[in-house]
This record gives structure tokens, C-alpha cells and sequence, in this order.
């Protein structure tokens, strides 16, 4: 096979990469999880932890995983055992692409009930399910939902259906196409609606709540799901953003088409890392002043937080009923071209390897996530009171991916490129970005981002065998 040239396709643009990214990036863990998670462990200290880990472990992992992605020119699994050859060091090194092959299956499968979710309350509001909807009623469509097996089983699989339709045709084709209209209209309609709810709903204590450091708030557990959240949702630790970064074109000249280098990946990582935390703080700014209008809805409501809250604002809202089914519907599909870059690292490593048809091994890798996305369908209702070490299994999967698996394969990406990796090889890669900043990436990557990274470990660890 040529090491140079993947067999999954290229990216037309820098541009299209970025969106593409951006679209892994931003989805569920941006305007469900952050709004939930923050409101569950207290507000502004919590939303501190996350944007200095976002900042000193995000960003620079962020840029070794496109790194690597972009010289490995394959799947992650595929990536990595290349260039373990490449520094001569041990095979075992494709065990970061192995536990984000397993990081994707688990992730996959709760995100696409989720978004489930959002795709029943679209048609709720296209039905005008909300029209002056109060508090309790609203809780109430959501535990009615909740109950719902049958409900939440179709919209899983609905949403599944979509995803893998998309992976199956390829990813490159149509993605970076799709993205470029929809994170627009995204923005914008966060846009619309944080000024809304600014206006109808408790914008100070809201933003009190998110900016106010109240360091007593915060437990050690908190910080920890600050880290694992800041890789979630910067799609980072699994191979994500790696497989995309294999997709990256070299540098052709505008005028004759010839290659003319490499292209720049330091500010690439910026824009990205600022479009998913900007959407993230947007959608904090849309949800609490609602929250804290409304005594009946409690911050630390959990992951149902979003969905009882913002029916709510749009039941009060001129032409809510077609404001709400837009923004559901933008959710849908922000959740989906993350979906796709959850699976997307595992077929293409199968399309390498076994060079099956894409569309065979998508629905067979599908129907894997499918049976074990029952398991959180089953969380909300039979299995609720089934707990396996006091979780139930969408809070198990949950921990499991975003606070362990995740910042692991964050902890190895950052070793590997910072110790393991010849100087030269990465300098080579990334050293276009300027002198000074790449001295900073880089011993921020040798140092301190594995240090911080294992001191959240080991505290929170010697915190629950204290407890
Ligand atoms: N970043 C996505 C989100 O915030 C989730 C995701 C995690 C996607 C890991 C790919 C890999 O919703």
C-alpha cells in the first residue's frame, strides 16, 4: 500500500478540513453535555477547570493528533503502527488507535440515542408541541419520552440509519459540502437565541453562574470530568480528529496546481478549538437564563436539562414553534457529522485491512453500536434501577469514554509525539508554524500537558479510594 497516498480519500481545501473538524467537534458535547455537566458540578469554577484544559491540553494534543494523522496518512490503528516503525519503537503504540476504535463504538452508541432525542423534539415542534408550554409540562414530554422504549428505540435507529448512510458513501464527499452551510446557521441561530433568552430569562444570574469562580462548588471529581470533557468535545484521545488529519492535502500552489508543502496545522487548531468552545459557552448563555427564570428547573437537572429547558423559551417565543423545530434540527445535524467521526477511524482501518466494501463493514460495525446503544435506551427506563458501581450503564459508558478512555489516549498521543517522535520528524510536520509558538507547543506537549493530565488521574484516584 502507499504509505503517502490513504485509500479513504482527501479533502479538497485547508477549508474543508476545518469544517469537517469543526463538525466532529461541535455537537452533543456542546450544547447538551456542557450546559448539564456545568450545571451538575456547580457553574464558573467548573467552566474555569474546562477552558484551561481546553487551552493547555486541548489545543496542543489537538495538534499532534492532526499531526500525526496527516504523516501516518491512514486509519489511526494503521497511522500508528507506521510510525512506530518509522521510530523504531514497539507495535503496542497502535493500542492508542485500538482503545479509540473501542472509545468510538461506546461513544457512538449513547450519542446516537441522544440525539434521538433531538430528533423527537423536532417533530414535536414542527407539531407545536410547545406553543406556551410551562415548566412542568414541559418536564413532563420528557419523561414521557424517557418511558418511551419503543419511541427512543426508533429515533436510535433512525438517527443510526442516517449516520452510517453518510460513512458508507465516503466521508470526504459529502461532509465538508454539508458543514459548510450548517455551522453558519448554527451560529447564527445560537446567535438569535442567546439574545433571546438574555431577554426573557435571568441573564445575570446566568451569567454569574457561568463566570463567577466559586471554587467551593468544585469537587475533585468535577475537575476530572472538566478534563475528560474538554477532549469529548474537542473530539480528541480517539482517533478522530487523526483520521481527518490523514485526509489533509499537501499544499498546492493556486496557480499550477504543483505542491508547494505543507499545510499550516497551527492556526488550523485554533479556528477549531475556538468555534467548538465559542458554541459551547453560547449554548451555556441560551440555557441558564431560562434555567434560572423557571424555580422549577434545577441547574444540576442532568442530562435532561437542555430538552426541559428550552421548550420552554420557545413556547414564549414569536414563531417559536418554527424557531424550536430549527434549532432541534441543527442539533440533529451537528450530531451527526460528529457521529460520522466516530466511526469513521474504525472503517476506514477495516477498509485498509480488509478491504471489504465501505458499505458492508459501516453496517456491521453499525449493528455492533446499535446493540449496545439498547443499553442506555434501557438506562432511562427498565434498567434505571440496574447500577453497575452505583451507575447506571449510560452514566458507566459515559464515564468510561469521555473521563478515562479519552484523556488516556490523550496522555499516549502527547507522549509519543513529545518523547518518542524524532525532533526532527515533528519539526518537520509542524515547525511552519512560527519559531516561538512551536517551542511553546512543544514543551507544553512534553511537559506539561502529560503532568497535568496524570495529576488529575492520580488525585481524583487517591480521592475515591479516600472516600
Ligand atoms: N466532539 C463531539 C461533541 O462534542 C463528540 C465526539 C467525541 C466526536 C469524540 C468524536 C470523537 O459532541
Amino acid at each position: 500500500m502507499d504509505l503517502k497516498q490513504g485509500i479513504n480519500g482527501q479533502w479538497r481545501n485547508r477549508w474543508t478540513f476545518i469544517l469537517a473538524a469543526a463538525g466532529s467537534a461541535v455537537g452533543l458535547g456542546n450544547i447538551w453535555k456542557f450546559p448539564y455537566i456545568t450545571g451538575e458540578n456547580g457553574g464558573g469554577a467548573f467552566v474555569l477547570v474546562y477552558l484551561v484544559c481546553i487551552a493547555l491540553i486541548g489545543i496542543p494534543i489537538m495538534l499532534a493528533e492532526v499531526m500525526l494523522g496527516r504523516r501516518g496518512r491512514m486509519s489511526p490503528i494503521n497511522a500508528m503502527l507506521y510510525l512506530s516503525r518509522e521510530s523504531k519503537v514497539s507495535h503496542w503504540w497502535s493500542g492508542v488507535g485500538w482503545s479509540g476504535v473501542m472509545a468510538g463504538i461506546f461513544i457512538l452508541s449513547f450519542y446516537s440515542v441522544i440525539a434521538g432525542w433531538a430528533l423527537h423534539y423536532f417533530i414535536l415542534a414542527l407539531s407545536g408541541e410547545f406553543y406556551q408550554i410551562d415548566a412542568q409540562a414541559s418536564g413532563a414530554v420528557f419523561s414521557g419520552l424517557l418511558a418511551n422504549v419503543g419511541g427512543l428505540t426508533l429515533w436510535h435507529t433512525i438517527f443510526l440509519l442516517v449516520t452510517l448512510s453518510i460513512v458508507a458513501a465516503g466521508v470526504v464527499k459529502g461532509l465538508g459540502v454539508a458543514v459548510r452551510y450548517i455551522m453558519p446557521l448554527l451560529f447564527i441561530l445560537m446567535g438569535i437565541l442567546v439574545i433571546y433568552s438574555a431577554i426573557v430569562g435571568d441573564f445575570f444570574a446566568a451569567f454569574h453562574f457561568l463566570f463567577d469562580f466559586n471554587g467551593q462548588a468544585l469537587k475533585w471529581e468535577g475537575v476530572l470530568v472538566a478534563l475528560g470533557h474538554a477532549f469529548f468535545t474537542l473530539s480528541l484521545g480517539m482517533g478522530a480528529i487523526m483520521a481527518y488529519g490523514a485526509y489533509l492535502p499537501d499544499k498546492f500552489s493556486a496557480t499550477n496546481g504543483e505542491i508547494t508543502g505543507k499545510i499550516s496545522l497551527g492556526k488550523t487548531v485554533l479556528i477549531i478549538a475556538a468555534l467548538d468552545t465559542i458554541v459551547a459557552l453560547m449554548a451555556g448563555l441560551v440555557i441558564f437564563p431560562i434555567v434560572f427564570s423557571n424555580p422549577s428547573i434545577e441547574p444540576s437537572a442532568g442530562p435532561g436539562l437542555l430538552f426541559v429547558s428550552l421548550p420552554i423559551a420557545f413556547g414564549g417565543m414569536f414563531a417559536g414553534s418554527f424557531f424550536a423545530s430549527l434549532f432541534f434540527f441543527l442539533i440533529f445535524i451537528a450530531a451527526l457529522s460528529s457521529a460520522i467521526s466516530l466511526i469513521e477511524p474504525t472503517v476506514a482501518w477495516l477498509v485498509e485491512v480488509k478491504q471489504w466494501p465501505r458499505v458492508k463493514i459501516t453496517f456491521l460495525l453499525g449493528a455492533i453500536v446499535w446493540i449496545v446503544g439498547l443499553g442506555t435506551v434501557f438506562s432511562f427506563n427498565i434498567w434505571s434501577d440496574l447500577k453497575i458501581l452505583g451507575s447506571t450503564f449510560f452514566d458507566m459508558l459515559d464515564f468510561l469514554t469521555a473521563n478515562i478512555m479519552l484523556p488516556l489516549g490523550g496522555l499516549l498521543i502527547a507522549i509519543f509525539v513529545g518523547w518518542v517522535m524524532k525532533p526532527s520528524i515533528v519539526k518537520d510536520e509542524v515547525g511552519d508554524i512560527h519559531h516561538g509558538y512551536y517551542r511553546w507547543w512543544y514543551m507544553i506537549l512534553r511537559y506539561l500537558s502529560p503532568i497535568l493530565l496524570a495529576l488529575v488521574f492520580v488525585i481524583t484516584l487517591i480521592n475515591k479510594l479516600g472516600s
